[in-house]
């Protein structure tokens, strides 16, 4: 393997010493970027993740114009359960449909167990043409939704408030939602792995909705799959981050799932989740992805507020604390990133 111009984000995944904070930015290939706008603009969303040199072109692009540290693949978490054969549709404004949700055994039973390396084999030829795009000047990030964070979609069918569907799901039925999250680990751990031996350097498993389980709940439904799949990845030296949306419960025992690098939200104080765990993992986050609708001298402040809470030395990858909003100026995007460059310097 070439050896990588900017490896920052890797060192810092590692708590290996660097020179300044590395920061890249949660769904930082977007709709926020007129040039990403311009791409959508003449194919849809699917067609846009299934389609490499398209996949690959967005990628590169915040590399080019925002100046972060590190890659994220242009995808979604939703083709996972679309490969096992849930009909997806991508609303401009309403989010992600699935009309025919799982809610019993019977919507279940025609789930395809599949074999990523063919469905979604798009997702990895992707992969290898950006990493071959990005001619080894920064690392690329490979990613997947959690088992407990697919499974929400796959049940509510679309975005929701309550989530009444999934928790009537894990009340009344544990059994079959047990079963549905094995059979997804499964899948999800051969995908990561499969990534990887495409060419990702890193990857990320989100779960977003996490934080919307009781803490016992967390750990029996999103927690356990997390810590299996990452037992399971087959990897060198490559680096596993968990963002766990809202589960600032959780964080200890969200550092023994075996990721050396835990994605914090904004509603977290990366100084005590330090004090707690940060000899055990780095640290990914967490800036309020709003502050980005401030003025300059505001996301200045707060990019020092969020160094400063994370004090001297390795082990923090500067990030927002959830994606990045489609209505931000793209200026400040590119702001923020060279305020992150300058100002952690004195922090190394
Ligand atoms: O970070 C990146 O730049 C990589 C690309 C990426 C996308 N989705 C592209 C995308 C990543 C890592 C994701 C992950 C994802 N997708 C998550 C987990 C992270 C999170 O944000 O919590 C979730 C929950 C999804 C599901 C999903 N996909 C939703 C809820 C939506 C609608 C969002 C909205 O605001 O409309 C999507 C669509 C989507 N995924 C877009 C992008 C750039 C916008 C679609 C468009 O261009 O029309």
């Amino acid at each position: 393997m070439t050896k990588l111009k900017n490896d920052l984000f890797l060192r810092a995944c590692k708590r290996k010493k660097i020179e300044r904070t590395p920061i890249w930015i949660m769904r930082q290939a977007g709709r926020y970027l007129p040039e990403y706008r311009a791409v959508r603009k003449k194919s849809d969303f699917l067609t846009m993740c299934k389609t490499p040199e398209l996949a690959a072109e967005v990628t590169i692009q915040p590399i080019d114009i925002i100046g972060t540290d590190a890659a994220i693949i242009f995808s979604d978490i939703l083709i996972v359960p679309e490969a096992m054969g849930m009909h997806l549709e991508m609303h401009e404004g309403k989010g992600p449909i699935f009309h025919h949700p799982i809610r019993n055994e019977n919507d279940a039973k025609d789930l395809k167990i599949f074999d990523p390396t063919k469905e979604l084999k798009y997702v990895l030829d992707a992969v290898s043409l950006t990493k071959k795009e990005l001619n080894s000047r920064v690392p690329l990030i490979g990613f997947s939704g959690s088992p407990w964070t697919l499974l929400t979609y796959m049940v509510e069918g679309k975005g929701s408030k309550s989530f009444s569907e999934i928790k009537r799901l894990i009340y009344n039925n544990p059994k079959l939602a047990h079963n549905l999250l094995e059979k997804l680990s499964s899948i999800i751990a051969i995908y990561l792995s499969a990534k990887i031996e495409a060419g990702a350097d890193a990857v990320q498993i989100f779960d977003t909705w996490g934080g919307i389980l009781s803490p016992n709940d967390f750990e029996e439904f999103s927690l356990y799959y997390i810590s299996k799949i990452i037992s399971e990845i087959k990897r060198k030296d490559e680096p596993v981050i968990v963002f766990a949306k809202g589960v600032h419960y959780k964080t200890k025992k969200l550092s023994k799932c075996g990721a050396d690098v835990i994605g914090l939200d904004w509603t977290m104080s990366l100084k005590n989740v330090r004090d707690e765990i940060g000899k055990d993992v780095a640290l990914q986050g967490n800036l309020d992805p709003t502050v980005l609708y401030g003025p300059k001298s505001k996301i200045k402040d707060e990019v020092i507020n969020t160094l400063k809470s994370f004090g001297e030395g390795s082990g923090h990858i500067f990030n927002l604390g959830h994606g990045i909003l489609p209505d931000i100026d793209p200026e400040k995007a590119k702001y923020l990133v060279s305020c992150v460059k300058e100002e952690s310097k004195k922090f190394h």
